[in-house]
């Protein structure tokens, strides 16, 4: 959650029903680390208090009243200017309008005309309002002056239509807003291709083999990596956990199918961060129907999966140097989950599989590895060099190698 940690984050607030789920965003942003504080407008504030929104940021929340007291001259300003991102959720056809044409008639519009800062805008309204002329006009100025547009969503309306104009959802307008961030950072206009999970190998349509990767590591490299500002590109297993905003999904299942996807995604990637569990081995036959107790005790015949990093790796050695060096990414990245001998498995795996950078990772404690919410790491690299990072969440782990990549992409 680093991205935000010290962040200085406005959050206006207008008159919507919606208003509601604007108390969810800003206890949302708080807990990732940011100092929120929040502007009111007069027609909010009969959805929503002033204090609904202290109590959750322990902060001052705003309202008109603020733009005629005292130090009104200078309090649109510097929340203008001090802050790093301006979110304003829900925000009703009327603020858009206001935005669109530079009006600044409230504590709010006032200090989004003064604010240089990224801005974020989760329209909410109800039935037609979206769609009609003027909206859609005001809608393309803001696009056009570089404004992250979030939903709205189609759904249930107050009005009680069926349509476009439902606030999205205070966990996607908290991703937009990591990745409105995210576009200053190292990876921006980088693409990154992240793998997480354990493969599945049928052995018929009921049974797999696979192993206990919870994907948790390679999901918060994905989230890291668009912290970052990265084109974030997530082929995963199933996993019981939510694609982070902003990364496309590619959805697969055995090692051939990972394999597929990774050499289709590498071919424009700057960098493969491979952090899936592949099986090495699969059922050589799979069978048709479901393998019944009457039949007896299968015997499985096991057959080597394929080895994606060294077929990504292979890319470099077999194709010309043109095309070798459209379809290797720049940095790959691997990682060695290990019981015993860590780092000297993990250095012979570097070299077989030809990479730049490999994770090692000691999943012989309790706090580390599968399915843990922290790890411990150290990371070799492919010139000697060593760093062995202490026990960490896994979102910092994930921080801490998507720099270090962006450091290698440099
Ligand atoms: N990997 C891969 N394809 C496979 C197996 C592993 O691309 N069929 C990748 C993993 O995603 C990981 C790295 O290779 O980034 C090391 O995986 P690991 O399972 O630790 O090593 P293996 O090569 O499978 O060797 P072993 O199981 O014998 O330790």
């Amino acid at each position: 959650m680093s991205i935000l940690k010290d962040k200085h984050i406005l959050l206006g607030v207008t008159g919507s029903i919606a208003a509601y789920k604007a108390a969810d965003l800003a206890s949302k942003l708080t807990q990732a680390g940011a100092q929120v504080d929040v502007i009111l407008t007069t027609a909010a504030e009969k959805f929503v208090t002033p204090l609904t929104f202290q109590s959750v940021t322990g902060r001052r929340a705003y309202t008109d009243s603020d733009l005629w007291g005292g130090e009104a001259h200078v309090l649109h300003v510097g929340l203008g200017h001090s802050t790093d991102l301006l979110v304003i959720a829900p925000c009703t056809a009327d603020t858009m309008a206001k935005l669109a044409h530079g009006l600044a008639d409230n504590l709010l519009t006032v200090t989004a005309l003064a604010a240089t800062c990224p801005l974020v805008i989760a329209p909410a309204m109800d039935g037609g309002m979206f769609d009609a002329p003027a909206t859609q006009a005001n809608l393309a100025t803001l696009i056009e002056r570089g404004a992250t547009i979030v939903g709205p969503a189609e759904g249930h309306l107050a009005s009680g239509l069926l349509g476009k104009g439902r606030m999205s959802e205070p966990a996607e307008v908290l991703g937009r807003i990591r990745m409105a961030l995210g576009k200053k950072e190292k990876l921006a206009d980088k693409k990154i291709v992240v793998t997480a999970g354990g493969t599945q190998e049928p052995l018929d349509p009921v049974r797999v083999l696979t192993n206990h990767s919870s994907g948790k590591q390679g999901y918060a490299l994905a989230q890291a990596a668009l912290d970052l500002g990265a084109d974030v590109c997530l082929i995963s297993t199933p996993t019981a956990l939510t694609v982070p905003v902003g990364a496309r999904l590619v959805p697969v299942r055995t090692a051939e199918e990972m394999k597929n996807a990774v050499l289709a995604e590498c071919a424009d990637a700057d960098a493969l961060v491979m952090a899936a569990a592949v099986a090495d081995f699969r059922p050589k036959h799979v069978a048709a129907d479901k393998m019944k107790k009457r039949d007896g005790i299968p015997q499985i015949e096991l057959e080597a999966a394929p080895d994606i990093l060294k077929a990504v790796a292979g890319f470099r050695l077999a194709l010309s140097e043109a095309e070798g060096s459209k379809k290797r990414p720049r940095v790959v990245l691997g990682f060695a989950a290990e019981s015993r001998d860590l780092l000297d498995n993990a250095s012979e795996k570097l070299k077989s599989k030809n990479l730049d950078l490999i994770v090692a990772n000691d999943i012989s404690t309790v706090d580390a590895g599968f399915g843990a919410e922290t790890n411990r790491v150290t990371l070799l690299f492919a010139d000697g060099r060593k760093e062995s990072l202490p026990l960490m969440d896994k979102s910092e782990v994930a921080e801490v190698i998507l720099r270090t990549v962006a450091t290698l992409l440099e």
